[in-house]
């Protein structure tokens, strides 16, 4: 039977009691100021260690005795019909194990899979794809979005290069129009961007007879499980994928690759592990990419900047396939009475897009915060008054005016009144991305004979500090440290959990994690009341017993396991449904101050200032470091990043390290972090995640900054300095 009660959700100022109804024998929540002691602390990561000297083993540091490395065969163009292969000479090779021919015989897009070699060596396994003979009809194909718009381009599906991905309407946008004092319309566009995981993708595959185990890089052991027992036709309980550390996904390992399924088939022709990792090359043009977006945004208010209606209507491309999306965050941020949108993807012969970090909201971001900018200017209002009047959320509202504060933001003057060739520029921009949390993860927390606890669970850490949070939260339950905890994560022969993505770890995971714990020390302590003949209300649990409060007489969890049939207790739990919240998901917000050269065209962020909630903080430090890469990777797609293709050709230009240009420490501008603890509900330790919500605002802030410190609007991402020049200069001539 759920619970029903009443919690103070809020924050300082804003608390309310919100009827709940808690799931039945879930543990109630901690309050918002509960003295927790090692949740909330700077906990360093339990595995940092391990990491810092080389002991954490990622796939690419796997080694099997015997085990063959594998190279793939890519095709060159992008789209062709295979006419012939001959794969005699490769097998020949004295190095050679096993070659495999892949069944699709249409590539569309360049660097689809043809082939694949397993050899003793990764050098004879290149070499021996060069001896693979290949005839291709090259086919008709198209890598830009614009034109596989058009009637009669070539066809990337059957059904049309085309696809109607969103359409919403409410109200009567015509009428609000009309009904505005001022509207303005802007279009914008994003590039293609790539994940740039400092890990790649790469599998190991080891058959033992029926028992295949894939170690693998993932952020969803138990969806490359099914994904792999599909592909193979091979039951799912059969299959074992096991990610111990990871560098990485930013939603580029959700899904399972094609290197996964070739390395288990490599190893079963050659009947020897096969471990198959992809070059920093492949991984650029084959395992996902953000997708492009052009925006068009048309806003109107009335005089005093309150919303009236908005039309969002928008297209990108994720190659062949991924979808293409962006306004997803208009109804989280700001009110807009009457709306509409219309929103499309196009096929194009180009490798495909998969979610990358908060997916679709960061192009969408970028667009709505310039349209709000643009017709603040017009309306001569502030634009961040103009953003305080339409935000539905308390949260935001509070830290917009704690954000505006520290960026200083009453400095900032009219758009383009800077003197100087050097321009200064603020921009601010919101977030709203919902990481409550789902049901389904289950825990297991044992304390063997030594008393030596455990927690197991089938998640993955994709490098964000999920085993450091599980120790955390289990420890504080049982009163010890979080270094007393042993976290045994990332295989799918360990008790069920959902993926790593959405920001849903930690809200998914950690409440299970609670649970699980909680059983322990309710069951520890019963144990001990039969035992030592005490009530249950005169004992506590700490430091490895269950004492007597005001005696000296305890009972250890060590003797408590030993007398168990199995020399260990062990308790599992399940993460329940979500209960009410404060506030329907994380807000936050991002204010940026940039310095743009008009001589040279160059954009500097001089400082970031990135204001967030996500319910209650378990980690600072992890925290930050979320906050910090996510204000780092946005910069980054605001200035530099894209992926090129030649259209002519159909390929990419820069899919390596060196042309696809990131962000380096040099150009990190300060990052000041105001942490915003919210009692948000939702689940048992209240916690909402904070990978994703922190990336959405950061590009769309920097956008506004160089606008405003320009007087003129880049449209087009990244902000480049050719891009900063041409745009000065056609304003330039437009006001002669
Ligand atoms: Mo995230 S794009 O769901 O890893």
């Amino acid at each position: 039977m759920a619970k029903k009660t009443k919690l103070k959700l809020g924050f300082p100022g804003h608390f309310k009691q919100v009827a709940v109804s808690l799931p039945a024998g879930d543990p109630v929540p901690w309050e918002f100021d509960a003295d927790l002691k090692v949740v909330g602390k700077r906990v360093p990561r339990v595995d940092g260690p391990d990491k810092v000297s080389g002991k954490a083993r990622y796939t690419f540091d796997l080694r099997l005795p015997g085990m063959l490395h594998a190279a793939v065969l890519r095709c060159p163009h992008p789209h062709a019909r295979l006419r012939r292969i001959d794969t005699s000479k490769a097998k020949a090779h004295p190095e050679v194990r096993a070659v495999l021919v892949m069944e699709e015989k249409e590539y569309r897009f360049a660097g689809a899979e043809v082939a694949a070699v397993a050899a003793t060596t990764l050098a004879a396994a290149r070499q021996a794809l060069g001896l693979i003979e290949v005839q291709y009809e090259k086919l008709p194909f198209v890598t830009d979005p614009d034109l596989a718009r058009r009637p009669g381009a070539p066809k990337v599906r059957t059904e049309g290069n085309v696809e109607v991905s969103l359409e919403t309407r409410r109200g009567s946008v015509e009428t609000a129009f009309r009904e505005a004092d001022a509207v303005v319309e802007l279009t914008i566009r994003t590039p293609v961007a790539l994940h740039t995981c400092l890990e790649g993708h790469g599998s190991l595959a080891r058959w033992e007879g029926d028992l295949l185990t894939v170690w693998d890089s993932t952020q969803a052991v138990f969806d490359v499980r099914d994904s792999l027992a599909r592909a193979l036709k091979h039951p799912p309980e059969n299959v074992r994928i096991i990610k111990d550390h990871a560098g990485g996904g930013f939603g580029s390992k959700l899904q399972m690759w094609s290197q996964t399924p070739i390395a288990a088939r490599l190893a079963k022709l050659a009947g020897a592990p096969v471990r198959l990792l992809l070059s920093r090359h492949e991984d650029f043009l084959c395992t996902g990419n953000r997708h492009s977006s052009v925006q068009t945004l048309k806003l109107g208010a009335s005089r005093d900047g309150t919303f009236k209606a908005i039309s969002w209507r928008a297209y990108g491309t994720g190659g062949i396939e991924g979808g293409a999306e962006t306004s997803r965050a208009v109804d989280g941020l700001y009110r807009f009475p009457n709306l509409e949108v219309h929103e499309e993807n196009v096929y194009t012969h180009a490798g495909p897009a998969c979610p990358m970090r908060a997916p679709g909201h960061v192009q969408g971001v970028v667009a709505l915060e310039a349209a709000i900018d643009t017709l603040s200017e017009k309306l001569g209002l502030d634009p961040l008054e103009v953003r305080l009047k339409n935000d539905p959320s308390e949260i935001r509202k509070a830290e917009l005016s704690v954000g505006a504060e520290r960026i200083g933001w009453s400095r900032r003057g009219p758009s383009g009144s800077n003197p100087g060739a050097r321009k200064r520029g603020l921009g601010v921009a919101g977030t709203t991305w919902d990481g409550s949390g789902l049901p389904g993860p289950e825990v297991e927390v044992s304390i063997g004979a030594g008393g030596e606890v455990t927690a197991t669970c089938g998640t993955q850490d994709i490098g964000t500090g999920t085993r450091t949070i599980l120790a955390q939260v289990v420890a504080e339950e049982l009163g010890i440290s979080a270094a007393e905890v042993t976290v045994r994560l990332g295989d799918s022969y360990f008790p069920y959990s959902i993926l790593s993505g959405g920001s849903l770890t930690a809200a998914s995971v950690t409440p299970a994690a609670r649970a699980a714990a909680a059983k322990a020390r309710a069951s520890l302590l019963r144990f001990a009341s039969k035992e030592l003949g005490d009530k249950l209300e005169d004992l506590e649990c700490s430091d490895h017993q269950i004492r007597v409060r005001g005696s000296n007489r305890s009972l250890s969890w060590e003797h408590m396991a030993q007398d168990t049939p199995s020399g260990r207790l062990s308790f599992k739990a399940e993460r329940q449904g979500n209960f009410a919240g404060f506030e329907p998901a994380a807000a936050g917000c991002q204010f940026a101050e940039v310095e743009v050269d008009t001589d040279t065209g160059e954009v500097r962020v001089v400082k970031v200032v990135a204001v967030h909630d996500s319910g209650r903080i378990l980690n600072p430090l992890l925290w930050e470091s979320q906050v910090n890469g996510g204000v780092i990777q946005g910069i980054s797609f605001a200035l530099l990043e894209q992926r090129v293709i030649d259209h002519r050709y159909g390929t990419v230009l820069n899919a390596d390290m060196e042309t696809y240009k990131v962000l380096g420490a040099l150009e990190v501008p300060e990052i000041e972090i105001i942490p915003f603890p919210v009692a948000a509900g939702f689940n048992n330790t209240q916690v909402i995640g904070i990978g994703e919500p922190a990336i959405i605002p950061t590009a769309a802030a920097v956008a506004n900054a160089v606008a405003n410190a320009l007087g003129v609007r880049i449209g087009e991402l990244p902000i480049t300095p050719d891009r900063v020049l041409g745009a000065l200069e056609s304003h330039a001539k437009g006001r002669r």
